[in-house]
């Protein structure tokens, strides 16, 4: 992105400093990005040299004393200090909501560009990082097998993705899951007790069980860690919850892994690296030939771009009805329970 705009179209390139809340400080926190910062590394590496933030709606921003005020103008501010003419935010689906409402309210011209582990942006078949996170979940998956298959045991692996299933869903078919719990299907304890119940009638001794992160309790009570400062759902702990009720049903040996944040680091995978690549590079021709309020995007093996209208608020979310889940029952996965 940064070679595109510096050697392409001789544009200067700020990188800013903690996303929003650089924009805050005053001075505002920023760097220029330079072609050279970017050789050797960057490519490889996971994360952010920038920083970021996913706290401090500007909006409705939080104070100490419980309070909340509209900092939007304060940002925009901010924008306008550095005498910038344009903004690519990378984010996800509520990155890029927060970012068109201050474009909007301060005629900024805005590209978006998908990062989300979770896969649920709208509009496009891949976000930034998802492919890394399912790799990561996948690996973990080809760990817990052979000690489960050692000590006779069922599995238990929660992951990520907030509301969606997607990298419980992926990553459970590529790493042989014969059970797959996702928020968009209900489940019931028995279907999965029925599952590991006929593994072990065909004399398996193991059992491998996916769990999103986002997954209730039978009775439709979530399993969340608190909130966060934008009051957010802090999920976590699902998995245990789970693997409690099969000990109780099926009598079986039950361990569970929480794989939390290891998903969102690690060496990307060549698949992410593209998409970074790709849709930087569309993300400033668009910006160059005038372009405002779309976002990137991959669909049917290209890069293309969409208004963001039509992304923002409207999270992607497994499709019941979709290949994947086909493709679960397919291969005799449980993946709940089948509503049709
Ligand atoms: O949205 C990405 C994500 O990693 C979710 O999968 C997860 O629920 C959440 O962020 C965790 O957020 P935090 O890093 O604030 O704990």
């Amino acid at each position: 992105m940064v070679h595109r705009a510096v050697e392409g179209q001789g544009w200067q390139v700020v990188g800013l400093h903690k996303g929003t809340a650089g924009l805050l400080s005053r001075p505002p926190e920023a760097e220029t990005l330079t072609p050279h910062r970017f050789e050797g590394m960057l490519l490889r590496m996971a994360g952010t040299i920038l920083g970021t933030t996913n706290k401090g709606d500007p909006f409705a921003f939080p104070y100490p004393d419980g309070t909340v005020r509209d900092r939007s103008d304060e940002i925009i501010e901010g924008f306008r200090a550095l005498e910038l003419d344009g903004l690519i935010g990378i984010g996800g689906d509520g990155s890029l909501s927060i970012l068109r409402r201050l474009a909007q309210q301060g005629g900024i011209p805005l590209i978006g560009i998908p990062k989300t582990i979770d896969n649920d942006v709208v509009g496009t078949e891949v976000a930034i990082g998802h492919a890394t996170a399912l790799w990561v979940a996948t690996d973990a998956l080809d760990r817990l097998q052979p000690t489960a298959a050692s000590h006779d045991r069922v599995m238990v692996l929660e992951v990520m993705g907030r509301d969606a299933g997607h990298i419980a869903l992926s990553a459970g078919i590529s790493g042989g899951a014969d059970v797959i719990i996702i928020p968009e299907l209900p489940y019931r304890i028995e279907g999965i007790a029925g599952k590991i119940n006929a593994l072990r009638a065909e004399d398996r001794n193991f059992a491998l069980v996916v769990v999103a992160e986002a997954v209730r309790r039978e009775d439709g009570t979530p399993v969340v860690q608190g909130h966060s400062d934008s009051g957010q759902a802090l999920y976590g702990g699902v998995g245990h919850y789970i693997g409690r009720r099969i000990a109780e049903t099926t009598g079986a040996e039950v361990r569970v892994t929480v794989l939390g944040h290891v998903q969102r680091g690690g060496t990307p995978t060549p698949r992410d690296r593209l998409m970074a690549s790709i849709f930087g590079v569309h993300a400033v021709d668009l910006l160059a030939a005038g372009q405002s309020d779309r976002m990137v995007a991959w669909s049917g093996r290209n890069v293309v771009d969409l208004p963001l209208a039509e992304v923002v608020d409207r999270p992607h979310r497994v499709d019941p009805q979709g290949a994947l889940v086909h493709t679960a029952r397919g291969l005799g996965i449980y993946v709940g329970e089948d509503p049709s």
